[in-house]
């Protein structure tokens, strides 16, 4: 090998891949250990309380059945609020599983039952008796409306004068949508697999995006030294934020396995599913304001979330409408209603994907109030610099998007008139969104170490949640060290390993990527230079003739043996570990990733279904890594988008105080006759600003305006605006 191929931009298959498909990927609940014990929660069906007793002893008398832990008996915990707060904790007191008498939501765990079989712990599961005094307790978000209260957020400060701008333009519209609570559900449900080690550390498999986000929640909450915990999360089947905080299953198996010193499983049902964190649901006020040319005068953007009563979840719903476009007047406000349920919790893309639902769907109310087509008053509106924060954007290929994406769709042929075009028994109908996301880095740590054989190893504590993160780092590495993918292992989702934030927010490749592209670089640096030293042959050479392939060090056409290069470095490898951060450049600039996205959906007249035929999605994302993981990535986001559309709402009888279709039967959500043409296309958008790579994270931007497209596209194809999400059958029907 003389001349050396970059494997970024290559669409490289994922490396996780024949493990998964081959079952050989382990996940968290899978881990087999001597002796290990089962445990089946048991949740409060009650949403607000007080414990008077739990009775165990029908329980305990199955056979096989070791302890049934409840707040009465469980092992010490921390008692003050700090030690459960986590990297991702909202504001307020952090719910404490099994930590006293007080019922807070149903769904709440209120007890373990650990047996040596899991059938033995379902079983008794059932012959738990649980009694507690119920409280009068409100779960309807619409019912508590005067218990609104600003949110702890800081939004950015209102411009202008929204309402003299807004009262004077010409043209405006004023309306109000609503969506509903939605749950996560990834494909592998919530788990944690606690070893027992005979040191009494622990070894924790966790289904979990921060293995030392984990890590650290054992020891403020048990009181563990941290080197007495490690946890890890080699494989994770998903998670869209479900697994940004420790849910209660990691630390109800912790305490079992150290009150009976023993390893403990605690996987939840896919009901379970449904007694955690979840995308709140929300009432969203816009009115938006143009003058004849459908520039955008006054801008006003009003959210209303639930939270729970001992936290404020807060995420940017709002603030994407003083950003996406140009206006002048613009103000915010988002208020939070506590209930008595369980504390929302990141959702893919959240804020964005709810707030974009109601910017860009008042966004095509605007357009038919000026006359202008919906893809044209957005070009109209188009600035390049983030007027929230004052700063020109790093990037912005926005005006691509729509180009590219309307081309691709074919939009010029589009329908003005809704309900215009029919299509045997259906109608037919196209609409547009677009989409914005933070491109954010965090600082994070990666270690590169090469072998005498050749081969590179790289970690860092990062986690891959099916993003392709094993993939994309082994590409960026490989790349640095200017070396066959082949010859790099990337190692990662162990708290052991060199500290990396969360994965999440899409900033995984900017933040572990940039640390690891940068270890790799300075290891090779190292390479070099030891070479030169060490044959003065080499001393010459320009650094880019240096390759490592087939296990030696290659210059032109001499190979010179590594071990002999590495012989008098500590334990005969060449190892370098380091620190990124974003760098000064960043400071200057805000960064962000856009999207466009096109719509056909088909309206069947009679029946009032809608179906989604076809979808164009064009971003805008800096550098793209590898664009068949990053296509992925955007798919997932589009189908999603479709869902929160057309399928998925939780729906809660509000005099039980719980979702009642919990289970993926009762819970819509597309399966693939739902799902038609999708196409993915990424437009070109240097960035030398955003980071090294110039590549700002795909994970959440797909789904960004999905939601709203499909609305507008409704209203196009039926004449209807339909504004309470999901838009289900009765709905258009009705509407
Ligand atoms: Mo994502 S909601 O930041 O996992």
């Amino acid at each position: 090998m003389t001349h050396f191929e970059p494997s970024s931009g290559q669409p490289l298959n994922r490396i996780d891949g024949p493990a998964k498909v081959t079952g050989q990927a382990r996940y968290a609940a899978e881990y087999p250990s001597d002796g290990l014990l089962h445990g089946r929660v048991v949740c409060s069906v009650v949403p607000r309380g007080r414990i008077r007793y739990i009775d165990c002893a029908a329980a305990l008398a199955v056979p096989g059945v070791m302890a049934v832990l409840h707040h009465a008996n469980r092992p010490p915990m921390a008692g003050d609020d700090e030690a459960y707060e986590d990297a991702d904790a909202a504001d307020g007191q952090p719910f404490r599983p099994l930590f006293n008498d007080r019922v807070l939501y149903s769904g709440q765990p209120v007890a373990l039952v650990v047996a040596q079989s899991l059938e033995a712990a379902r079983h008794a599961e059932a012959l738990v008796r649980i009694d507690i005094d119920p409280e009068p307790f409100e779960t309807d978000l619409l019912a508590a409306l005067d218990r609104a209260h600003p949110a702890p957020a800081e939004l950015p400060k209102p411009r202008g004068d929204f309402q003299r701008a807004f009262d004077a333009a010409p043209f405006k519209v004023d309306v109000a949508y609503s969506t509903p609570s939605e749950y996560h559900n990834p494909m592998e449900p919530h788990a944690s697999t606690v070893i027992y080690q005979p040191d009494g550390s622990l070894h924790v498999h966790d289904k979990t995006q921060g293995t030392q986000n984990s890590q650290d929640y054992l020891h403020k909450v048990f009181g563990l030294a941290k080197e007495q915990v490690r946890v890890c999360a080699a494989y994770v089947g998903g998670a869209f934020g479900s697994g940004l905080r420790p849910q209660y299953q990691l630390a109800l198996a912790t305490m079992a396995a150290l009150k009976l010193q023993r390893s403990v499983r605690v996987a939840l049902t896919r009901q379970q599913m449904f007694t955690f964190g979840y995308r709140p649901r929300t009432l969203q006020h816009l009115q938006l304001a143009a003058d004849a040319r459908g520039r955008l005068q006054a801008v006003r953007h009003q959210a209303t979330a639930q939270t729970s009563r001992f936290e404020d979840f807060t995420e940017h719903v709002v603030e994407w409408s003083g950003m996406l476009y140009r206006c002048d007047n613009v103000a915010m406000d988002y208020r939070l209603v506590p209930l008595d349920v369980y504390t929302p919790l990141d959702m893919r893309a959240p804020g964005a994907a709810l707030g974009l639902i109601g910017l860009e769907c008042a966004m095509d109310e605007l357009a038919e109030a000026v006359g202008l087509d919906p893809l044209a008053l957005r070009q109209a509106n188009f600035t390049d610099s983030n007027a929230n924060e004052g700063k020109p954007y790093s990037s912005k290929a926005l005006l691509d998007c729509y180009r590219q994406g309307a081309e691709r769709f074919g939009w010029a042929a589009r329908e003005v008139c809704p309900g215009s075009r029919r299509e045997g028994h259906e109608r037919v109908g196209w609409g547009m969104a677009g989409g914005v996301w933070e491109a954010m880095q965090m600082k994070a740590s990666a270690k590169a170490r090469l072998d005498a054989d050749g081969h590179l190893w790289v970690s860092s504590a990062t986690t891959d949640i099916g993003t392709g993160t094993y993939t994309v780092m082994t590409q960026i590495a490989a790349d640095a060290a200017r070396m066959a993918v082949g010859d790099v292992t990337f190692l990662l989702g162990d708290s052991s390993l060199p500290t990396a934030p969360l994965q999440g927010g899409s900033f995984t490749v900017s933040s572990v990527g940039s640390a690891v592209r940068q270890a790799c670089e300075v290891l090779r640096g190292k390479l070099v230079e030891a070479a030169k030293t060490r044959f003065g042959e080499l001393a010459g050479e320009p650094a880019e003739r240096f390759m490592i392939a087939a296990g030696r060090l290659q210059v032109g056409d001499r190979h010179y043996e590594l071990a002999e290069l590495l012989q008098g470095m500590p334990g005969g490898v060449l190892e370098v570990q380091l620190d990124a951060e974003p760098g000064a450049r960043r400071q200057g600039f805000s960064s962000a990733t856009h999207s466009a996205v096109f719509v056909e959906v088909r309206v069947d007249e009679a029946l009032g279904t809608v179906r989604v035929s076809r979808v164009v999605s064009a971003i805008a994302a800096g550098r793209v890594i590898n664009p068949k993981t990053a296509r992925s990535q955007i798919l997932g986001g589009v189908v999603w988008g479709l869902s929160m559309a057309l399928h998925e709402q939780a729906e809660v009888d509000h005099h039980l105080g719980r979702p009642m279709n919990h289970d993926l039967a009762a819970y819509h959500i597309p399966v693939n006759a739902d799902i038609g043409d999708i196409e993915v296309l990424f437009v070109d958008e240097p960035d030398d600003i955003v980071n090294e790579l110039g590549s700002k994270g795909v994970g959440e931007i797909g789904i960004i305006g999905v939601a709203a497209a499909v609305a507008n596209a409704v209203y196009n194809a039926t004449g209807k605006r339909l504004r309470d999400l999901p838009i289900t059958v009765d709905k258009v029907l009705a509407g």
